[in-house]
């Protein structure tokens, strides 16, 4: 009997095939977009890349002021039993890489080869897996930023394009949403929260981040929004301290920053009594828990969904003839074979 754990990993390696190989899903929902995986929403420089870093527990993301992130990226985080750290892009296949910051340089040269240097944004993503043995198995998407204005060089239409490519990925109710608020703005006008209330009103889908603490006016704090007064979710809020930009300026780095946001919590007057439940490793752990759960409530309907895929490429093969050479038939073929390899593990971890 397989752990949950790698059943995860079982659900990332469908969704890379899936990715790699086209969508065979048929009609309707598609094997990709059945299963789940955690999109990053808020507005510009709310902390949202800070966030899935801290997740990661890896620099390799452009952070700063200003619209840094333009495409949507889907990063696949997959856990190894051991060896080196790597990371590989979908566009860039078995080009391995272990340098963190060449990651970084790629995410941006891969952003401008589709937007040019300017301030616009694009649709389509970015795919990049990482696989090392200290993150947890989770398909997580950093998106740009929501925003109330256009900027200089950007077309007028960008908050209305920003806000739909965003809205696109959430509305999915497969979607966990990641939605991130500055504890530095007041709660009421969180674009983060307005957009997961409208996809997901009833909140349990949403996890609501509260990032920037540390920048909080002196005598004020957060415990409204944290013990769920100000805005009530089905699942807790977790605050988190990430990196200043001074602190980025600094190279100061993941594992001295999460030792920093420990102490944070741990020696706050105000949120001591909860360090437990705060900061980006808790939030992490909260993330791949509730994945699994959801992961195997869908079990039967991934299953039958499967099936569903084996159905349809055995009648496009019978359409087209069996394979002999390596052409479109023959990659139905390896779809197929894996489609079946999947539901049979998938049928173990119903017992
Ligand atoms: P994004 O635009 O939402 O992806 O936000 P980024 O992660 O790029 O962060 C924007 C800026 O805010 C960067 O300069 C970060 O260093 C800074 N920042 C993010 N989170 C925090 C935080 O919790 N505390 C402090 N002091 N700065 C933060
Ligand atoms: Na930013
Ligand atoms: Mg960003």
């Amino acid at each position: 009997m397989a752990t949950m754990e790698s059943l995860i990993g079982l659900v990332n390696r469908i969704q890379r095939a899936c990715t790699v190989l086209g969508d065979h899903g048929g009609e309707g929902m598609s094997l990709w977009e059945a299963l789940p995986s955690v999109a990053v929403v808020g507005g510009q420089s709310s902390g949202k890349s800070s966030v899935l870093e801290s997740v990661v527990g890896r620099d390799f993301l452009p952070r700063g002021s200003g619209i840094v992130t333009r495409r949507p990226l889907v990063l696949q985080l997959h856990k190894t039993e051991g060896g080196q750290e790597y990371a590989e892009f979908l566009h860039a296949p078995k080009r391995r890489l272990t340098d963190f910051a060449a990651v970084r340089k790629e995410i941006q040269d891969e952003t401008d080869r589709i937007t040019g240097r300017s301030k616009q944004i694009s649709n389509i993503p970015i795919h990049l897996s990482i696989y090392s043995p200290n993150v947890v198995n989770l398909t997580v998407i950093d998106l740009p930023g929501l925003t109330k204005v256009a900027v200089e060089g950007q077309p007028e239409s960008i908050v209305e394009d920003i806000e739909n490519m965003v809205r696109s990925y959430v509305e999915k109710p497969n979607c966990i949403i990641l939605a991130i608020s500055p504890a530095n703005q007041d709660i009421a006008t969180s674009d983060a929260i307005k957009l997961a209330r409208e996809v997901d009103p009833s909140g349990e889908r949403t996890f609501g981040v509260l990032t920037k603490l540390d920048l909080m006016d002196k005598g004020t704090n957060a415990l409204d929004v944290l013990e769920g007064r100000s805005y009530r979710l089905q699942h807790p809020w977790v605050g988190i301290v990430n990196r200043s930009q001074a602190d980025i300026n600094k190279n100061v780095d993941m594992i001295a920053a999460r030792r920093k946001e420990r102490e944070y919590f741990e020696t706050s007057p105000e949120y001591g009594h909860m360090a437990h439940k705060m900061g980006s490793e808790y939030l992490a752990k909260l993330l791949s828990k509730h994945l699994e759960t959801v992961i195997r409530q869908r079990i039967p309907s991934i299953i039958a969904l499967i099936n569903k895929t084996i159905d349809e490429l055995n009648a496009e093969l019978d359409r087209i003839g069996r394979p002999i050479a390596v052409d479109s038939g023959a990659q139905l073929y390896t779809i197929l074979e894996m489609c079946r390899a999947f539901d049979r593990v998938f049928k173990e971890h119903l017992d």
